[in-house]
């Protein structure tokens, strides 16, 4: 694994015109974002050396390497989900390579349903934590060094992030939530039942991605840092029908502030 991580992260390399120590992984709705990016080299997946390769069709996503707010990054337009069938491995191959490209902070973002009855459809949330209800852990099998073995995972959010999120936010009149983030494997949408059960975990948002970049992105020694648009809500009141669609319009109507809040962010990255 280690052999093939070096291999794409030395092809990447030969071809990237910055050298950035940022990267993104835009998630539902973050088009925006990807957007505001001053692209200088934008790579399909399908062209990258051992990049898993798409099973979705209209699934395609990029690499991008450019500018935000001033400083160099690095965005994955489009990520792998474990519910199209991918193994771990494979979902959080990226992370890895990033980091054997000198990337240090990771932002993340995603699409998720709210269970924590403060919330509306369309809030932002700062996620503060994580729940992996994944079916496996992505360091599953042998040690990738020079990780840990057994890596502590108290802070799989950056504290700091979170406060300069937080000022920021505030700064521009953006309101925005906290809360703990649960990943499932997915693809299916939430039973009431199974909902009710999330909050009384402790989770105060749904979805199905992120947690195992963030896992590996820890692993990796960088900072992390997630946000999720809250698309929908389960587990009080009565019972609602999600669908994809209702997600995704949720998703478009927040995304500008989202995107405002990650710029700044990267802006006041040193
Ligand atoms: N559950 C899981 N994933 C999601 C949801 C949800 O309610 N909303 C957006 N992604």
């Amino acid at each position: 694994m280690y052999e093939r991580i070096r291999e794409t992260a030395e092809w990447l390399r030969e071809r990237r015109p910055n050298a950035p120590q940022t990267a993104i992984v835009l998630g539902t709705g973050l088009g925006q974002l990807a957007e505001r990016i001053e692209k200088l080299v934008c790579i399909p997946y399908a062209d990258i050396p051992n990049f898993p390769v798409s099973t979705v069709e209209g699934h395609a996503g990029q690499l991008i390497f450019g500018r935000l707010g001033g400083k160099d990054v690095m965005a994955m337009e489009g990520r792998f989900h474990y519910y199209e069938g991918y193994m771990m491995q494979q979902v959080t191959f990226p992370v890895r390579v990033m980091h054997e490209l000198g990337i240090r902070t990771l932002f993340v973002s995603n699409a998720a349903g709210g269970m924590n009855p403060a919330f509306s459809i369309g809030d932002l949330m700062v996620i503060t934590d994580h729940i992996n209800f994944m079916p496996e852990n992505p360091l599953h099998g042998p040690n990738v060094p020079p990780g840990p073995r057994f890596p502590d995972m108290s802070e799989a959010y950056s504290r700091d992030l979170i406060a300069r999120a937080d000022e920021i936010a505030a700064r521009n009149g953006i309101k925005v939530q906290h809360g703990v983030y649960l990943a499932t494997q997915g693809p299916t949408f939430e039973t009431p039942a199974e909902y009710r059960m999330f909050a009384s975990w402790g989770a105060d948002a749904v979805g199905m991605s992120t947690v195992p970049e963030v896992i590996v992105a820890n692993h990796c020694g960088m900072r992390c840092f997630g946000m999720s648009i809250i698309t929908d809500l389960g587990g009080f009141g009565e019972p609602v029908k999600v669908t994809h669609e209702e997600v995704q319009r949720a998703a478009s109507a927040v995304q500008p502030l989202m995107a405002t809040i990650m710029e700044e962010l990267v802006k006041s990255e040193d």
